[in-house]
């Protein structure tokens, strides 16, 4: 699976590694299906993308790099729940067994509730940044994450929408919450670390929210056009699933389309903002053309 930049990969995972408790830790099993599950090739694109918004507004890596991975930490932990049998009952992601797969419901369970946890620790205990900075994250992480405005409040749409047809209102706002909200988070975060104004954040905040509906098209289309080789996952399991998609509602050409607009307001947000955006264009690029 190719990453937007391969050096914030390395850069993500050594800090990652320091973070994560030791798999030989009590209680084993837990630290095990934390690892498999962090450790296992993502791509890293919303930790790349906080530091590259955090740099574009003139961050070190030092008082960024904590937060970055507090956001790969509650964006594994989705992964792990998403895939649960009760949820979308996947058994392949990250090119491995899901966590429960290979270690058992109530482990995999716990290693997202664990993750979950070490994220808002990690930024709590952040010496890098001063503590208001701190609380801001916290509580952008809260409500990226969350419910009612964030990811939790997505999936529970997600799955309340498999029984039913939705419109393209709802399916942008399923989208929105359960892709789109921790992905602008990322973005706002970078440039709250950044000491961003309100309106630069504003601008910000835009730029993500055009990058995070075309994540997730993205993710839809992937599903369908995708082998399990690139996308570490099994797919044509949305359609299987009912799910509710941009291609199970529109088709590909139209999805296309949709991700095509998506991109396009993406950039044009970035016109707004007035700092160097040629790394943050990059990723938009990168997140239209991915193949995994
Ligand atoms: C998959 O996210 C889940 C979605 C929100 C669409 P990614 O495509 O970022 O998965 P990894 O982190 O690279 O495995
Ligand atoms: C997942 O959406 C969004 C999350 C919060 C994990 P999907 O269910 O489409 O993600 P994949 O395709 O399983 O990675
Ligand atoms: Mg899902
Ligand atoms: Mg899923
Ligand atoms: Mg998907």
């Amino acid at each position: 699976m190719k990453s937007v930049f391969p050096d914030t990969v390395a850069l993500v995972e050594v800090e990652l590694n320091k973070l994560l408790p030791a798999a030989a830790a009590p209680p084993e099993k837990v630290h095990h299906a934390i690892r498999w599950s962090v450790f296992a090739g993502g791509k890293r694109f919303r930790p790349a993308l906080l530091l590259a918004t955090g740099k574009a507004f003139n961050a070190t890596t030092e008082t960024l790099i904590k937060t970055a991975c507090a956001f790969e930490m509650i964006h594994t932990y989705s992964l792990i729940h998403d895939d649960l049998p009760s949820m979308d009952d996947d058994d392949l992601r990250r090119g491995r067994p899901t966590c429960h797969v290979r270690f058992g419901e109530a482990t995999a369970i716990l290693a997202g509730d664990a993750l979950q946890t070490l994220a808002f620790r990690t930024v709590a205990e952040d010496e890098n940044l001063d503590v208001n900075t701190r609380v801001a994250l916290i509580s952008e992480l809260a409500r990226a994450a969350g419910t009612p405005e964030g990811m939790v409040a997505g999936q529970a749409l997600d799955m309340e929408a498999e029984a039913r047809q939705v419109n393209p209102a709802e399916l942008e706002e399923i989208h929105r919450h359960k892709t789109g909200a921790l992905i602008v988070a990322a973005a706002r975060s970078g440039a709250i670390i950044g000491r961003a104004t309100e309106a630069e954040l504003d601008a910000v905040t835009n730029y993500g929210s055009h990058l995070g509906l075309l994540f997730q098209i993205t993710d839809d289309l992937l599903d369908v056009t995708a082998s399990a080789e690139d996308l570490g996952k099994t797919p044509g399991k949305d359609a299987e699933s009912r799910k509710a998609t941009y291609p199970g509602l529109y088709g590909l050409d139209d999805s296309r389309e949709a991700a095509a607009k998506a991109y396009r307001a993406a950039c044009e947000a970035l016109e707004r903002i007035d700092r160097p955006t040629t790394v943050l264009r990059s990723i938009v690029d990168f997140i239209l053309n991915r193949t995994g």
